[in-house]
């Protein structure tokens, strides 16, 4: 929680109970009642009476005006400077001293570790994200997963959890068997070698093309996925072959998001463990044949059932993510399970929660599906299906190269690999930022140039001012200046309004974990963006009147180029020095 807001709940907490004896309303409550008022020169923090009028049995106006009447400076804590009534609401200012003498201190001493905290030590959360299909595209659908995903584990690691991100790669079932007829009909090692998933696609693509014409050469597929199940050495080689040439181009992805994870173990991962389990099942009594088929049914729930085993025996997606549930918990004991994923799979999570809740783990409530919603481009929806895919990787590319043009306008002087390196952090950021802007549940529709836009909300420009403020830190200690928050003060709405929303950081990361997004995240860094932007282009730092407030507003760049650059990490965009 703020501490800002903690306080001013305490205070007005204090203040209820005096002045209204016999309620209680918790400090906790009313700090989670605090609002930001829109326009600041009402105040810092605004307390919306409305939401004690029936408790209080009193009018809105009236409360903020008795609330402001007892809350005087001897009642307010070191935080605050004043609590002034407006109509309905109780406005608190935030007081000078304490942005100056106590936030910019803490951050200055913390760095980056501004915003992070121990609260999650000792407990572990399991992340599954990311997990494409084997050797089918990974396109801008998979975005979502992958940066959310990632997202929130660094989000719950800079509080101190324990994470294991796991990508549970789709890299089982019978879709294995066509690839192998494909390969087996029409493939070339070296054409495969050399396009990489492409050609795996395009494959897999000429055998549904085929099979249309060619009844057999399902029941072929068919056969050889059973092979490769009973073990058989040729086909073994070829699925791990196939999911070599998928991990080598998934890796480049990854490399251009910083993105690593803890396990690969995907769907085939389980072939192992999913008997124990339908066996469990069975003994429970919660197996049901339904046309040769084996489900739990879940009408109770108002679900369809959940399929466990088809009629031929063979098992499914939910029974893979059965035996990978219950492995996850014996091996990590995790405190929560996550699972990132397109919302359109909602229905399938609700089912395998319920299940394994029916099954008798008693963890099964630490398992989170967090969904998130569809990509488009330019208006069009993707369809694997109609070949209509965007790839990631291309989406990447197209980026970075229009980045390499922006930035050799912009500054002719950076050369060579840093020049292709920057342009493509900042091409692949515009990408993850454009994204992680919206609520996820929302449906996106990608526009690249206003993804690229630096003058836009983005985040090439959030890029460029965390550049700018290295760029001042490093002519400050070129000049040999040191920064320093005691000497100098607060003299203008500029600084003052940085300062603030500097003070404001933890809370987002507080809220990004509460729900599981990310964009609050990204939302706050466009927050302090502007108000740096701002203290930046009236406020002259290095050429200011005098040595104190030099140092002062040096102090000040410092700590938002800390705060920032802790924030661009979070929403997995890499911090570039130079743009
Ligand atoms: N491979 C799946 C897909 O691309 C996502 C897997 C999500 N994780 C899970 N444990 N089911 O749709």
């Amino acid at each position: 929680m703020n501490k800002i807001k903690e306080n001013t709940g305490i205070a007005i907490a204090h203040a209820i109970n005096d002045l209204y004896p016999g309620v209680e309303i918790s400090p906790e409550d009313l700090a989670s009642y605090l609002e930001y008022p829109p326009d600041t020169s009402m105040g810092d923090l605004a307390l919306p009476c409305f939401r004690l009028s029936r408790t209080l049995r009193t009018s809105p106006d009236k409360i903020a005006a008795s609330l402001g009447g007892y809350l005087t400076a001897d009642k307010l804590p070191a935080c605050l400077s004043s609590a002034k009534p407006i109509g309905g609401y109780l406005n608190f200012r935030v007081s000078d001293d304490y942005l100056k003498g106590t936030v910019l201190p803490y951050i200055l001493e913390r760095g980056e570790l501004c915003g992070a905290t121990e609260e999650g030590a000792g407990k572990t959360i399991v992340l599954d994200y990311s997990s494409p299909n084997v050797a089918k595209p990974f396109h801008v659908g998979h975005l979502g997963t992958t940066v959310i995903g990632h997202s929130l584990k660094k989000l719950f690691e800079y509080r101190g959890y324990k994470c294991i991100g796991i990508n549970h790669l789709g890299d089982w079932g019978t879709q294995f068997g066509k690839m192998i007829v494909a390969y087996k009909r029409w493939g070339d090692r070296e054409v495969i070698e050399r396009g990489g998933i492409d050609e795996l696609v395009a494959l897999y693509v000429k055998f549904h093309a085929e099979a249309e014409v060619d009844k057999s050469l399902e029941d072929e597929a068919r056969a050889e996925f059973h092979k490769l199940e009973m073990g058989d050495e040729e086909n073994l080689k070829l699925w791990r072959w196939f999911i070599d040439v998928s991990l080598k181009e998934y890796e480049v992805t990854y490399k251009q998001l910083g993105i690593t994870f803890d396990s690969y173990a995907g769907e085939s991962f389980y072939t192992d463990k999913m008997d124990a389990q339908v066996e469990k099942l069975r003994k429970a009594g919660l197996l049901k044949i339904d046309n040769g088929a084996s489900v739990v049914d879940l009408s109770e729930y108002d679900m369809p059932p959940c399929l466990i085993l088809k009629s031929d025996g063979s098992t499914l997606y939910a029974t893979r993510d059965i035996a990978a549930a219950v492995y996850r918990y014996d091996t990590y004991h995790f405190d929560r399970c996550i699972y990132v994923t397109s919302s359109a799979q909602s229905l399938h999570f609700a089912q395998l929660f319920r299940v394994i809740s029916l099954m008798g783990y008693d963890w099964a409530d630490r398992l989170v599906h967090v969904p998130y919603g569809t990509v488009s481009i330019n208006g069009e929806k993707l369809a694997t299906r109609t070949g209509n895919v965007v790839l990631l990787k291309d989406l990447f590319r197209i980026a970075t190269e229009k980045v390499y043009d922006i930035i050799s306008e912009k500054n002719p002087s950076l050369e060579g690999e840093e020049k292709r390196a920057t342009a493509e952090a900042v091409g692949v950021g515009a990408i993850v930022f454009y994204y992680l802007t919206s609520n996820r549940i929302r449906d996106i529709n990608f526009n690249m140039d206003d993804a690229l836009n630096f003058e836009g909300n983005t985040g090439p420009y959030a890029m460029y001012t965390y550049a700018r403020t290295c760029s001042i830190m490093k002519k400050a200690t070129a000049d040999g200046i040191e920064p320093d928050a005691i000497s100098g003060g607060i003299t203008t709405p500029e600084e003052r309004e940085t300062l603030f929303t500097l003070s404001r950081f933890s809370e987002a990361v507080d809220y990004a974990i509460r729900d599981y997004e990310p964009s609050i995240v990204t939302r706050y860094i466009l927050d302090l963006c502007a108000a740096f932007n701002r203290f930046y282009h009236n406020c002259p730092i290095l050429s200011a009147k005098d040595a104190e407030t030099v140092r002062f507003r040096l102090a000040l760049t410092s700590a938002v180029k800390n705060t920032l650059g802790a924030a661009l990490e979070l929403i997995c965009l890499k911090k570039t020095e130079k743009i």
